[in-house]
């Protein structure tokens, strides 16, 4: 077979092979890495992407978030390290210069589009579910279509908050963005076992009033207030229950509402 037919023979559809451009590694079980995105690649901030490696000839390849705005002009993703997983035991080892395959169509409900206008948005994360939010809350959109952005972040231990802590340093000493963010951004972040300075699960902090408290916020109320939620399934469910229980209702792509929700992905 010639080149020619074998380049028709491509799959058009199929992933495109793209460049590591560095990698951060913030704890034994949790890493960034940013990419190159390629020409035309186009995405709402929010939006997730299948991504892998070639494995015995293969594609090997998971549903990520897509950490970066869409403006950036580099692809930004938040991975953790599974010892045994099939994807990330290899994917964790990747360095500068080495290829992953990254596919063609982002989607996702985590997109302004999904939820109606209002005034406060509240993002709720824990462990990677973080990634979404990275890419949301760099997005001069966001702050177009609400005045105050309030991203939570929960983890296990206070090292795997690193990430979403230098994302937020990083953006409020941003050269353009970070008059934008300047007293819109809201940070509230905790931890559930080992010391730190705010400690319990998002919910109970939700329940005793804490996160209202510490940001001078009302309580939830949806003529105000719009939610994202991306965690594991207990997580979403439970945070979930509160928002509906303040009276906010779920939405999607097609039927935009109050709040929207994602499974954080495992690798
Ligand atoms: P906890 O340590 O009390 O289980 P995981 O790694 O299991 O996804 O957990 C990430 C973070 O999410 C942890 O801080 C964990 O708290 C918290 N979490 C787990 N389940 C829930 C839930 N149902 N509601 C709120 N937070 C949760």
């Amino acid at each position: 077979m010639n080149v020619s037919l074998k380049a028709k023979k491509k799959n058009v559809n199929g992933p495109t092979t793209e460049e590591v451009i560095s990698v951060t590694h913030w704890t034994d079980f949790l890493f960034s890495f940013r990419i190159t995105r390629p020409k035309g690649f186009r995405f709402r901030s929010g939006e997730f992407v299948m991504l892998g490696l070639e494995v015995d000839g293969k594609p090997l390849m998971r549903a990520y978030s897509i950490a970066s705005p869409n403006w950036d002009e580099e692809l930004e993703f938040f991975s953790i390290k599974v010892p045994y997983g099939p994807l990330t035991s290899k994917l964790q080892l990747i360095k500068a210069g080495d290829k992953v395959m990254l596919g063609k169509k982002p989607v996702g409900t985590l997109v302004l589009d999904a939820i109606t206008p209002a005034k406060n948005l509240y993002l709720f994360s824990t462990g990677t579910g973080f990634a979404p939010f990275a890419s949301i809350i760099r997005d001069p959109e966001t702050y177009d279509k609400f005045d105050k952005v309030i991203v939570t972040h929960t983890c296990r231990e206070a090292a795997e908050l690193e990430y979403s802590i230098q994302t937020i340093n990083d953006l409020r000493e941003h050269e353009f963005l970070g008059e934008l963010v300047e007293d819109r951004l809201y940070y509230y972040d905790s931890v559930t076992r080992e010391p730190y300075k705010r400690q319990g699960r998002i919910t109970s902090l939700i329940e005793n009033n804490d996160l209202f408290d510490t940001l001078g916020l009302p309580n939830f109320n949806p003529d105000t207030d719009r939610a994202m939620i991306c965690g594991s399934t207990a997580m979403t469910n439970d945070t979930k229950r509160l928002l509906e229980a303040a009276g906010l209702e779920e939405g999607a792509n097609a039927s935009p509402a109050e709040f929207v929700i994602e499974k954080a992905f495992v690798g």
